[in-house]
């Protein structure tokens, strides 16, 4: 309580400090510190030159997606991803017999996040191009592509289209970066590349 009297002294106000309570319990009427004002200017100038700079990294920084996002259901959504199985699965993969599905350079395929896996594992040809949607079926989940840094939030009820032609071949990974549940961890999927036939 001395250090607070002498601080009021000193500025001829009612000193506030962060561990202590207000001296006045109207404290949103005191006059803003020089130093906090200062700060404020600064965040606000820097928070503007960042949003700025996004249509600028979106042209020349290759960073932002220029993705499309439609309204879907889960079921129509669904229904969509088992005709192209159904129609281009190559082979199993892992004990779980999941489809491996190559469908034709140039055209549609569907990837879906659910509880707690990517579905099915795309295999796709490089320097081909495919539009690729991505939907949930369950809950809100982050698509992440590996080691590529691709990423996009993935919605139930929404189909987010990305046009992409891969350029390396191998195995990509997708990971879910969005904080799903018990099993959001062991969240993954795969995307393999090959090499282009002639
Ligand atoms: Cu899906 Cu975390």
């Amino acid at each position: 309580h001395v250090n607070q009297k002498n601080l009021q002294q000193q500025k001829g106000g009612v000193a506030v400090s962060s561990i202590q309570p207000p001296a006045q319990a109207i404290w949103w009427n005191q006059p803003l510190d020089r130093v906090e004002g200062t700060w404020i200017g600064i965040a606000l100038v820097w928070s503007l030159i960042m949003f700025f700079m996004m249509p600028f990294w979106h042209v020349y920084g290759k960073q932002n997606l220029s993705n499309e996002a439609y309204h879907t259901t889960p079921e129509a959504y669904t229904a969509k991803t088992q005709a192209m199985i159904d129609q281009y699965t190559v082979r199993t993969e892992t004990d779980l017999q999941i489809p491996v599905v190559a469908p034709p350079p140039g055209s549609d395929v569907y990837l879906l996040g659910r509880l707690w896996q990517w579905f099915p594992i795309l295999e796709l040809q490089e320097g081909q191009t495919y539009r690729l949607h991505i939907s949930s079926t369950d809950w809100q989940h982050g698509f992440s592509l590996q080691p590529v840094n691709i990423n996009t939030q993935i919605l139930p009820g929404y189909e987010m289209v990305l046009t992409i032609t891969p350029d390396t071949v191998g195995a990509q990974t997708i990971i879910c970066n969005e904080y799903c549940g018990i099993g959001h961890h062991t969240m993954t999927g795969k995307i393999y590349v090959t090499e282009g036939r002639p």
